[in-house]
């Protein structure tokens, strides 16, 4: 296998250098922005360099963003090469087109990285499906939320201060919002209630609500309740309709999710005859994810292809109703469905995942989390 790698930054560096001690693949070019050298590898910022080697059999894209990943990855297909991608934007953003593009073209796909970094998740998921139902899917998919929430839980720090350690760490960018706004955990749901249920989701039917808005007097009133707040994505299927959506949880302090630790993952499914399994790892990290990059690679060394085929958009509901905590706001809806107080905070009546969520973005102050 000889590869273009595009992007060589953290996961692409990493990828690149455990390839070195392979003799079944070779990076033989690297497109780059830095001048930089590599032994026996064109490092270039020309795309056609990679597209017109009649040698280059696979693309591994790393660059992140949609532009100009998304043009170059297309053009690698059309050129005929197998791509392997850990860009979960450009995979949730372009499947409608990139599915078809990938069967038409009959070239190789895989993008287990992009969900669950270091965490062998849609090549699971995907092999669930050869044998069963997937019932239920979804979990802790974000590392930093999830150190942001672990550290003000565990360690007593506020939301700022557990921001600044997950920032001085690396595990969040400067400008936080993809994360602790839920956009990466919904980009990540996206791809994973697509490839179970072989579909296309109608993305402006999944909301997301994330964990800016936190503060430690509801981590002490989750507390006095014998709960911890997880930031989880959940997909379900039930006679052929799907409900997705993103939002904070409060686990009883006992459950699994409960007890994630810093930047880890937990992601299950529940599967109609094997029941609840559930795989836990680094999310992210160099090495963590450039592994899943070569095991893509390995993958298509052997033929194997993601995804099953697409079968189209399907229309996400979102009628289940939950039992809500919601403090930053009060207006004569919140408290027609007030049932208790926790705190500073209302826990309301069960109330539908769609109405809650379409109320929140009325109230961008408010902190909300569902205890189911
Ligand atoms: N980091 C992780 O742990 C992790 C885990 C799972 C998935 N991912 C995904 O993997 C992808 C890469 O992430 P990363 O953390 O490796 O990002 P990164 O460190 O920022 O690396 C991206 C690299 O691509 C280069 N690049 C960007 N645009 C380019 C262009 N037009 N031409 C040439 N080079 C270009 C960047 O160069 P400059 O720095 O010069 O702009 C940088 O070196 C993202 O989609 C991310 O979501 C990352």
């Amino acid at each position: 296998m000889k590869i273009g790698l595009l992007g060589f930054g953290v996961v692409g560096r990493g990828f690149y250098e455990l390839t070195l001690s392979r003799s079944d693949m070779k990076v033989g070019h690297v497109i780059c922005l830095e001048d930089i050298t590599l032994p026996g590898v064109n490092v270039t910022r020309n795309i056609n360099d990679i597209l017109s080697d009649p040698e280059v059999d696979t693309v591994v894209e790393a660059m992140g963003g949609l532009h100009p990943a998304w043009d170059f990855v297309k053009a690698a297909i059309e050129a005929g090469k197998n791509v392997v991608t850990s860009n979960k934007a450009l995979v949730a953003a372009f499947y409608d087109e990139l599915l078809p593009l990938v069967q038409e073209k009959g070239v190789l796909f895989r993008c287990t990285a992009a969900v669950g970094g270091g965490i062998c998740w849609l090549s699971e998921l995907e092999r669930v499906r050869r044998c069963e139902t997937v019932v239920k899917l979804g979990g802790i998919m974000n590392g930093t939320c999830n150190y942001i929430l672990d550290n003000m839980t565990r360690n007593g720090l506020t939301y700022s201060d557990a921001l600044k350690q997950a920032q001085a760490l690396g595990y969040a960018e400067a400008n936080p919002s993809t994360d602790v706004d839920g956009i990466d955990t919904w980009n990540k749901l996206l791809i994973s209630c697509n490839v179970a249920w072989g579909v296309s989701l109608e993305q402006s039917q999944v909301p997301a609500a994330g964990i800016r808005n936190i503060k430690a007097i509801d981590i002490a009133a989750f507390a006095e309740h014998g709960r911890a707040c997880r930031l989880v994505s959940t997909g379900e299927m039930e006679n052929g309709v799907i409900s997705a959506y993103v939002q904070p949880k409060l686990f009883p302090v006992t459950d699994l999710e409960a007890n994630v630790p810093a930047n880890f993952n937990l992601i299950t499914f529940e599967g109609s005859s094997c029941g609840r399994m559930s795989l836990y790892g680094q999310g992210a990290g160099r090495y963590p994810t450039a592994y899943n990059v070569l095991q893509d690679c390995v993958d298509l060394t052997r033929g194997n292809g993601f995804y099953s085929i697409c079968t189209g958009k399907v229309n996400v509901c979102n009628d289940g109703k939950l039992c809500f905590y919601v403090r930053g706001a009060s207006d004569a809806w919140l408290d027609s469905v007030t049932a208790d107080h926790w705190g500073e905070g209302v826990i309301t009546s069960p109330v539908s995942v769609s109405e809650m969520h379409a109320w929140c973005a009325e109230h961008p102050d408010v902190f909300m989390a569902s205890l189911a």
